[in-house]
């Protein structure tokens, strides 16, 4: 049976006319290869597709001429997973704002231009392959003291049962809007974790269910967030600026305050 294929890539739906790019995205085989930029021309990405998409098009391509395609980390492609973490022309998560990398269109470039794409770089941030690095640095930290103790056994409280103001509850979801990407820490001069740590220590300080183990929370967090090698916070504010969910400078500030009370009674 004949089947004609049929290239979307090529097809203008709407007169919309499809780019030529050069990318010159690093390559690194393992964790113990030095690594380096590779060039790599590309035809046919049209204004709509997403930045990820853009890449299945090169590593399709890529594979049809038997060649490595280039390992890069995606998951739900819709802004909430935290996966992709490409550093694109010297941004994280590239040039549009309040976005990840899988939510980056296309349209944001024209037609010629050349797309720098690197991994998110930090000490505490190895590189595996290519664009993917190791960011469990973060779980690490998360296990240290993200978590609140909660009796699901028996007769478990109704959440609704403990009253929390509107000003914190919303503080605290605001805060809880961190996927944990690490944009802010391949963004920081220093590889600083400090708008992570301070959104998952503020949204438990905020909220009356967190305050039991606020003490060690903190303390522990911190103590792992040190341990892991990120770099101290010099107030740059580089990391709100790249954050894709807006998490805020603020919420530094009340992790200091959080520290401060902490150290002092211990
Ligand atoms: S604070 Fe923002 S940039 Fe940092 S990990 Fe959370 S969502 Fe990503
Ligand atoms: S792939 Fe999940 S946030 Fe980008």
């Amino acid at each position: 049976m004949c089947q004609a294929t049929f290239d979307f890539r090529l097809y203008d739906f709407q007169t919309k006319k499809v780019m030529k790019l050069t990318l010159k995205i690093w390559r690194q085989k393992n964790a113990q290869d030095k690594g380096g930029i590779v060039e790599y021309p590309i035809d046919g990405i049209e204004p709509d597709m997403s930045f990820l998409e853009m890449l299945d098009v090169l590593n399709e391509d890529l594979i049809n001429k038997g060649e490595e395609p280039v390992a890069f980390d995606h998951d739900c492609r819709e802004g909430i997973c935290g996966m992709c973490s490409l550093f694109i022309n010297g941004e994280a998560h590239g040039p549009d704002r309040g976005v990840t990398t899988c939510q980056l269109h296309m349209r944001m470039f024209k037609d010629g231009d050349t797309i720098f794409i690197e991994p998110f770089r930090a000490k505490a941030f190895p590189v595996i392959k290519d664009l993917v690095v190791d960011r469990s640095s973060f779980d690490r930290i998360q296990h240290a003291g993200g978590f609140i103790s909660v009796n699901t056994s028996g007769n478990t409280i109704d959440a609704n049962t403990i009253p929390v103001n509107k000003h914190d509850a919303d503080k605290s979801f605001d805060a809880a809007a961190c996927i944990g990407c690490g944009a802010c820490v391949a963004t920081c001069k220093n590889s600083s974790a400090m708008l992570f740590v301070s959104a998952k220590v503020s949204q438990y300080a905020l909220l009356p269910q967190g305050k039991v183990e606020a003490t060690d929370r903190v303390l522990n967090m911190v103590h792992q967030m040190d341990l892991e090698g990120f770099g101290n916070c010099t107030n740059t504010g580089a990391c709100e600026i790249e954050c894709p969910k807006g998490i805020s400078l603020e919420n530094i500030a009340r992790m200091n305050r959080e520290y401060l009370a902490a150290s002092l009674k211990g």
